[in-house]
């Protein structure tokens, strides 16, 4: 927290700086039991191999993007419910037109009638800041991209970026604090993914058609290659095994499904109104336009409490 925080406490109001030094956390996360996973025994690296590097011991993964090609890795398991948490390094520099992605997903291969929980990091020209896109979809549809920017630089250091999943809400956080809340409202036409486990992905490729100020900045391959790093991951959930329903019942050993982690603590309420009044760039709840034809979607007219 040394000299780059006075950079930015100009821009932030008390309560970010409070959030800055780690002051505020939500309670639920610090339960959070589950052993950090080794990659090499949980994942498999996809797309281009000589873009991938593990450091010595293997805590550290790289994923390297080149004009040739990306690279990502993907857990053997799936998983349903849990909270799933990954420290991440991401490209700095001149890093526009590249996406490092992590996410989670119920198909191998983004078929149709997937379900999927997203963090996707747009990069940005030299000293741009990043944003932080996040998406829900069930059975394949999506449309609910929200963006965030954050309060620190996410290049210079790991931050983790966590996503806590149970059968009433789906919650954002990084570094433990929400970004976003998702909550699951009943009825078919809320979205909300409950039936199918997922695997959990990152990658890093090149989207310079949309990533960066809506694809106007392309990526400069001068600045290649692009390294985003990965450690500390960790997942506390139930790993899926056939058959059906393995995981289903809640049982008390599962804290990420219990009462208390179905709506955000006090401290965490208190940190999500300040994200919500400082740093959301875009809320696909906001845009009528964009719904003008069919209609806002049903988590944007109800507002359900917190
Ligand atoms: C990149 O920087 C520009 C200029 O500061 C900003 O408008 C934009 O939101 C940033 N992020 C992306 C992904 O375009």
């Amino acid at each position: 927290m040394e000299a780059k925080m006075e950079l930015r406490t100009h821009l932030l109001s008390p309560l970010a700086f409070l959030l800055a030094m780690g002051f505020l956390m939500g309670s639920f996360p610090t339960r959070a039991s589950g052993s950090t996973f080794s990659f090499a025994d949980s994942c498999e690296v996809t797309g281009a191999s000589e873009n991938f590097q593990a450091s010595s011991d293997g805590s550290v993964w790289s994923l390297t993007l080149t004009n040739n090609s990306g690279c990502g890795f993907q857990t053997k398991q799936r998983y349903i419910f849990g909270w799933f948490t990954m420290k991440i390094k991401l490209v700095g520099g001149d890093s526009a037109g590249v996406v490092t992605a992590y996410y989670m997903c119920s198909d191998l291969g983004a078929g149709p009638t997937r379900d999927e929980l997203d963090f996707e990091f747009l990069g940005n020209s030299t000293g741009e800041p990043y944003l932080v896109q996040t998406n829900v979809f069930k059975n394949g549809t999506g449309n609910r991209e929200m963006r965030h920017s954050l309060w620190f630089d996410p290049t210079e250091d790991y931050h983790s970026y966590s996503i806590l999943w149970n059968t009433e809400q789906i919650v954002f956080f990084v570094d433990e604090v929400a970004i976003r809340v998702y909550k699951n409202l009943g009825t078919a036409a809320n979205n909300f993914p409950n039936s199918k486990p997922m695997y959990i992905f990152s990658s890093i490729w090149d989207a310079d058609n949309w990533a960066t100020r809506g694809g106007l900045v392309k990526t400069n391959w001068t600045y290649a290659p692009f390294v985003s790093s990965y450690t500390e991951f960790t997942i506390d959930s139930c790993q899926w095994v056939d058959p059906y329903p393995s995981c289903v019942s809640t049982t008390s050993q599962q804290w990420w499904d219990q009462p208390d982690t179905w709506q955000l603590s006090n401290s965490q309420k208190i940190d999500y109104a300040w994200v919500g009044r400082n740093l959301v760039v875009y809320d696909y709840c906001t845009d009528t336009e964009r719904f003008a034809a069919t209609g806002m979607p049903l988590e944007c007219t109800s507002s359900p409490s917190l």
